[in-house]
């Protein structure tokens, strides 16, 4: 496991336990879910490349700096669509491609429903974004896609892993790095992430 970054920040701790209550409203879940996002990308995008650039102050010239890698953002529909906007405070010239998958609520697998990725690849970082990381095939699923798009660098950013959904991503794409705020404990008998936070998609909009 040793891919996953758990984040030890105190906001995020913080924002994370009040998500997690039963008695949050979903008005306050989105603004949560936005918030986290947030302080989770900062996080996530500490290795970014950079190349050297002067810059003129009022005072003269300064040495600074600009990112080079090219983003794409991949929330996977529909939870990961809440992760988007935080994201994008922070990142606001990325691309944003959206893969369409739901969990078959029988066998847990992913089935794939929306995909339009243009032939060849756009972007050089793909942060893919799913409050959830539960069974793993959602995101294995989606890390694939993105391979054979041809994208090298895949990072996941989420919310909450539990063992299981880590072991399978990892097994999978060991070199996909995973980036939630919180490991929890396991999966229940019907897929779930105990303690969690219950259904995220169904929380954040209201179904
Ligand atoms: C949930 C969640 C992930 C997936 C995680 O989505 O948002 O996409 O399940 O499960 P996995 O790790 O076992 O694949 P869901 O299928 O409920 O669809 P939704 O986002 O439309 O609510």
């Amino acid at each position: 496991m040793s891919q996953l970054h758990v984040s030890q920040h105190p906001l995020v701790l913080h924002k994370l336990t009040v998500l997690r209550s039963v008695d949050t409203d979903h008005r306050s879940f989105r603004e949560l879910v936005r918030e986290l996002a947030l302080l989770l990308c900062y996080e996530a995008t500490q290795d970014l490349n950079l190349m050297v650039q002067s810059v003129k102050t009022p005072m003269g010239q300064a040495q600074g700096y600009k990112t080079q890698d090219t983003i794409g953002l991949v929330p996977i529909l529909r939870a990961g669509l809440g992760l988007v906007d935080g994201v994008m405070e922070l990142l606001p010239s990325v691309q944003v491609w959206h893969i369409g998958l739901y969990r078959d609520e029988k066998t847990l697998r992913p089935v794939e429903y929306y995909n339009k990725l243009p032939t060849e690849p756009t972007v050089n970082v793909c942060l893919v974004l799913d409050p959830m990381l539960a069974t793993g095939g959602s995101a294995v699923a989606t890390v694939d896609i993105l391979k054979k798009w041809g994208v090298k660098r895949i990072k996941f950013v989420g919310l909450i892993a539990a063992p299981e959904g880590v072991e399978r991503l990892t097994t999978a794409h060991p070199d996909v790095p995973i980036h939630v705020a919180a490991l929890d404990e396991r999966l229940n008998e019907v897929g779930f992430i105990v303690p969690g936070l219950g259904d995220a998609g169904d929380r954040q909009f209201g179904t």
